[in-house]
């Protein structure tokens, strides 16, 4: 199975560079499954059920959140009812809504996908590490082939996470810190790990947004109100994983950036 997964889509201009480029990935790929990060699709904070179906028609199969899962109210409208969304599976209580796994079904093969939150300078919510243990347990029973999008802050947490999974799950990729690493790799277990995938969204702006309100915030340590860039030059940060449909390793993991300085080339 290959997996096209694109980070953080980050306000319209995420959404943009999504429409005209995500058709073009998927042509020259050509992945079994797509994974769209969605959680600042919403004018870089949230989601909205318009945001998430359009990005499901651009090609994406799943939407995964993160920490700015709520911060648009419409995700409380539509969550429960968009099977193809899944949140931060480690939430304190049972009742959180949505999913935190969800299950694709391409041919006989199926792919678990989890979405999990890191704790090391975020909200605090329940251990990412003893969650994950508990799903993947779940998932196993019903299939080897488990992606996980690790939204986490720290680096260490994110690499504590691959190594911690090595050899269990067939991919652990970040995102939420908004560029990309460069360390993809497959860990010796056989598990694809990538610090962080990168965003998608304005190329100008400081993790997406507007420069002088962060500039600004640097410099005065006051309160600045934080826009997204709408316009400019845009980026798409991505990549592309290849399973072995009956053990459920990796075999390969390439990352991929679209932006001016690595302009598309049909
Ligand atoms: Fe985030």
């Amino acid at each position: 199975m290959r997996i096209l997964f694109v980070g953080d889509v980050v306000g319209s201009l995420g959404r943009k560079m999504v429409a005209e480029y995500l058709p073009r990935l998927k042509q020259r790929y050509r992945p079994q499954v797509t994974i769209v990060n969605g959680e600042n699709a919403a004018a870089g904070r949230g989601i909205t059920e318009k945001i998430y179906k359009k990005l499901l028609q651009d090609g994406a199969d799943v939407v995964t959140l993160g920490n700015h899962a709520w911060d648009n109210r419409d995700i409380f409208n539509f969550i429960d009812t968009a099977p193809k969304m899944v949140r931060p599976a480690n939430f304190p209580v049972a009742s959180t809504p949505g999913q935190g796994i969800v299950y694709v079904k391409v041919n006989q093969v199926e792919l678990a996908v989890i979405n999990l939150q890191g704790r090391t300078f975020m909200t605090a919510i329940d251990d990412p590490f003893e969650k994950i243990s508990e799903l993947v347990a779940e998932a196993k029973e019903r299939t080897p082939l488990i992606f996980i999008d690790f939204h986490a802050e720290t680096t260490s947490e994110k690499q504590a996470m691959g190594w911690y999974l090595d050899g269990q799950v067939s991919a652990v990729v970040g995102t939420h810190t908004h560029v990309q690493t460069s360390d993809a790799r497959i860990l010796p277990g056989g598990t694809a790990y990538l610090t962080d995938v990168g965003m998608t969204g304005p190329y100008d702006g400081i993790l997406g947004m507007q420069r002088e309100a962060v500039i600004g915030k640097f410099q005065t340590a006051l309160p600045h109100r934080f826009e997204v860039v709408e316009e400019g030059r845009g980026l798409v940060s991505y990549c592309v994983i290849e399973l072995d449909d009956q053990t459920g390793q990796a075999k390969s993991i390439t990352p991929g950036l679209i932006n001016a300085d690595h302009p598309w080339r049909d």
